[in-house]
């Protein structure tokens, strides 16, 4: 196909990107990138740049790029039938299957599966489930949802409010009343350097009952919270959290969901990360790695004790009031389908746990003792880098330094991998497909020791 040089233009006259500096974009200060196709875990851009992408799109892209299977069963079923609704009952072979998937993959008594778009939606949902809950079980005053500094879940209004990150607040007038945030369980950034990992959990479980005392258990429906952070700087949590988290939301008759957009599936090494942490969520949030991004999909799994209510709602008042057009759209729902089973038939739950400690290891020998490199943390599949400026007295560069977007921008221009600058603090954070081999681990671990070099000495 003849190459169109007007793309770029069109670009910045037209493209409103999400999560992206407008004015310097449409300036053409900032690289505008067009990518073209992808097989495995490298794309390549319309140039003929080919790059290894270490953090699979927005770590959804487990599976790999350029899966047949997949593309296969999406075109399947777009000449089957490309749409229909799942309203009042309706559904396709494709949604009904892909819910008996879910179900038979998700932990603990789980019963059922609502199927949105994504994640952010998903946690809409959610939020608007809970305080129906509440309200069947006659409690109208117990809708506060706790949510944690450096949690995300999405950009929508309740959900950017969940999200605890400065940025998706900021001149948006978020977060809503009703929406409150509790200590991020983020040992390496503890204000009292002197806590133990074990202090530092009692330190976030008393804040948390602090607040739970202060606003009055009554008043509080939910605490969300992803396994592992994600976006606010993947940490995982100090051992003990969330058996200690449990414990106080139990006592207080608090809703627990599991946000599982980035660990579920297998992005932690087992299928859900509540697997891996021993979490008994109310309600599961999925998306991403259910379609390895392939066609849009997200869905919220709901106990049996939170869909008992359910059902007993809407004896009382009939239908639900809630659906999208695109609920469990078949074309996503084809798309699940294959994803999960090329997940088994490639057994990549165990390839991202195994090869993943492998890329955690080799990062932690090649960065670990740098003066700059502040910790290596990671699990699974999930990989960060955290630079600072003073080792030993634990103090961060400023932000206006930008060195994880230096670092990260080195290693894209020097050996064409793709890594993530997060997006507060100077965290580099890799979270690549799951069928990252050793060989591709080695080659992204050399790189980045080189990016660092270049950019920290
Ligand atoms: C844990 C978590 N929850 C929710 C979301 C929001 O998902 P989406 O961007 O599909 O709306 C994300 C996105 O990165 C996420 O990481």
């Amino acid at each position: 196909m003849l190459k169109n040089d007007q793309l770029d233009q069109w670009d910045r006259e037209n493209f409103f990107h999400p999560s992206t500096h407008l004015a310097q974009h449409a300036r053409g200060e900032s690289p505008s990138r067009v990518l073209k196709t992808g097989s495995g875990v490298f794309i390549e851009d319309r140039d003929g740049n080919k790059m290894l992408d270490a953090f699979a799109g927005l770590y959804c892209v487990n599976v790999g790029y350029g899966r047949q299977e997949i593309a296969e069963a999406i075109a399947d079923q777009a000449r089957e039938l490309a749409y229909y609704h799942s309203y009042v009952g309706h559904g396709t072979e494709a949604s009904i299957t892909l819910s008996k998937m879910i179900l038979d993959r998700a932990p603990g008594n789980m019963s059922k599966v609502y199927f949105g778009l994504g994640g952010s939606d998903a946690n809409e949902t959610n939020v608007k489930l809970i305080w129906y809950y509440n309200n069947i079980l006659d409690r109208p005053e117990k809708k506060k949802i706790i949510s944690r500094w450096r949690g995300y879940h999405g950009s929508g209004l309740v959900t950017g409010s969940l999200t605890g990150l400065d940025l998706f607040h900021k001149k948006f007038d978020l977060p809503l009343s009703n929406i409150l945030h509790t200590e991020a369980p983020y040992y390496f950034r503890r204000e009292d350097s002197s806590q133990t990992e074990d202090q530092f959990v009692t330190y976030c479980v008393n804040a948390l009952e602090a607040q739970i005392a202060h606003e009055g258990a009554d008043t509080i429906a939910a605490f969300i919270g992803e396994p592992v952070l994600g976006t606010g700087g993947i940490v995982p949590p100090p051992a003990g959290y969330w058996a200690a988290i449990q414990a106080v939301l139990k006592k207080h008759d608090i809703l627990l969901v599991v946000d599982e957009v980035v660990t579920g599936f297998g992005r932690l090494g087992t299928m859900f990360g509540s697997n891996h942490y021993g979490i008994k969520a109310d309600i599961i949030t999925i998306a991403k790695g259910l379609t390895s991004a392939y066609a849009p999909l997200s869905g919220s799994i709901i106990s049996d004790e939170v869909w008992n209510v359910l059902e007993q709602g809407t004896d009382e008042n009939g239908p639900l009031g809630h659906g999208w057009t695109y609920s469990a759209h078949p074309i996503g729902a084809a798309a699940g389908v294959a994803n999960l089973k090329l997940i088994d038939d490639l057994n990549l739950v165990v390839n991202a746990g195994e090869v993943g400690a492998y890329l955690n290891t080799s990062m932690q020998q090649a960065l670990g003792d740098h003066p700059n490199v502040g910790e290596v943390r990671g699990e699974g599949m999930l990989c960060a880098v955290e630079f600072v400026k003073d080792k030993d007295n634990r103090v961060f560069f400023d932000a206006a330094d930008k060195i994880g977007m230096q670092v990260s921008a080195t290693l894209l221009a020097q050996d064409k991998v793709i890594a993530r600058a997060m997006p507060q603090g100077d965290i580099l954070g890799f979270a690549p497909p799951f069928c990252l081999t050793r060989q591709e681990a080695d080659i992204v671990v050399a790189a980045t020791a080189k990016a660092v070099k270049t950019v920290l000495g």
